[in-house]
């Protein structure tokens, strides 16, 4: 192992401790100068190492939050030369990516990420709780395929956040349809898409694709208890695959940006009717297929506890559009491609 390797091994392994260039050459059983240049080598190709008198050199503490140096060692080397915004705390990640979009250019695969939302927005007008150390981001896509087809947008994400839980959290991550991701029965993430529209053309530009998972339910308003749910970071942090400088919050955060480019550029590669390839893992993730629900449609605010609204329904698939096929009680089959569905438990 080169020299440099071996001191990013030791310094990874003991990540927060002070290791002097003395111990560091001894145990290598190389000069101090030698020590020297792997450091400034590994310091040159990114590697935050810091260095302090008397006491020697250590890779910080990788910490819980997004940073802007967390996620970029965590991303893949493609999405590297993407455009990626970091904040601590924003009003909402999608209305900055809405106005990032009006006032610079922004290439498809481009992400925006906060730890923090103070005004976190849901689907249908709702709100949606952002409290500290949450992972909140969104993806931007210009579109490369007919906007009839932006549902699959949605659905791309929802397989992309799954299947990120599953390998980053070794969670069985569930899809609600359309988009919500539920771990143990509790709803962990939430999607929001928005499209952008160009003033002139009157064609959509851009899509915002929001995505909001918890990272713990502490401190969750009343409402919410019993619905919401977290991803388990300490479980991916145990899996020992964090690699040196970063952290399992920034990992999940961006293998579901990953996911997501990856999964929406499939879109355009399917011709219309068919099914992208992310369809497997939707289907495969999905939590309603074969389950009795309720179909709440149009303008019903989806209300669980009221026996009043809601139509009963068997979710039995989902086509290549991403819609919801189901039967209905008198046996009328309908495929559902926008609305809201709640599954009687
Ligand atoms: C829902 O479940 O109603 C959708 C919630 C979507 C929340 C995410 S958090 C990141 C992005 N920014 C927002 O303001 N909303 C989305």
């Amino acid at each position: 192992m080169a020299i440099k390797d071996s001191i990013l091994k030791t310094l990874t392994e003991s990540r927060g401790s002070y290791i002097s260039g003395e111990e560091l050459s001894a145990s290598l059983d190389v000069s101090r100068a030698a020590v020297w240049k792997a450091i400034k080598t590994l310091r040159d190709e990114g590697y935050n190492i810091e260095a302090v008198t008397n006491k020697g050199y250590r890779m910080p503490p990788a910490g819980d939050a997004i940073t802007e140096a967390s996620i970029r060692y965590a991303l893949p080397p493609e999405l590297r030369s993407s455009k990626c915004f970091f904040y601590d705390t924003i009003d909402s990640t999608n209305m900055q990516a809405k106005r990032l979009l009006l006032s610079e250019e922004i290439q498809s695969g481009s992400a925006i990420f906060a730890n923090h939302q103070t005004a976190g927005r849901g689907r249908l007008g709702r709100g949606f709780f952002s409290p500290e150390n949450g992972i909140y981001l969104s993806v931007i896509i210009k579109p490369d395929f007919d906007i009839s087809r932006s549902v699959l947008v949605t659905v791309a994400a929802a397989a992309a956040v799954a299947k990120a839980i599953q390998d980053v959290c070794s969670q069985d991550a569930r899809i609600k349809w359309v988009n919500d991701i539920y771990v143990d029965s509790s709803k962990v993430c939430g999607i929001l898409t928005e499209a952008v529209t160009d003033f002139e053309s009157g064609q959509i530009e851009s899509l915002v694709i929001g995505i909001g998972i918890n990272t713990s339910t502490e401190g969750f308003p009343e409402e919410l208890k019993g619905i919401a749910g977290a991803v388990d970071l300490e479980r991916a942090a145990a899996t020992g695959n964090i690699p040196a400088s970063t952290n399992a919050k920034s990992l999940l955060a961006a293998e579901v940006v990953r996911l997501t480019v990856e999964y929406t550029s499939q879109i355009a590669k399917a011709s219309p009717g068919e099914a992208p390839a992310f369809l497997d893992i939707y289907r495969e993730k999905s939590m309603i297929i074969g389950h009795d629900i309720h179909v709440f449609k149009g303008t019903y605010r989806a209300d669980p506890t009221s026996e009043l609204n809601g139509i009963p329904a068997k979710a039995v698939g989902i086509d290549n559009d991403g819609g919801l096929q189901v039967v209905y009680e008198n046996g009328t089959e309908e495929t559902l491609t926008t609305g809201e569905v709640t599954i009687r438990l």
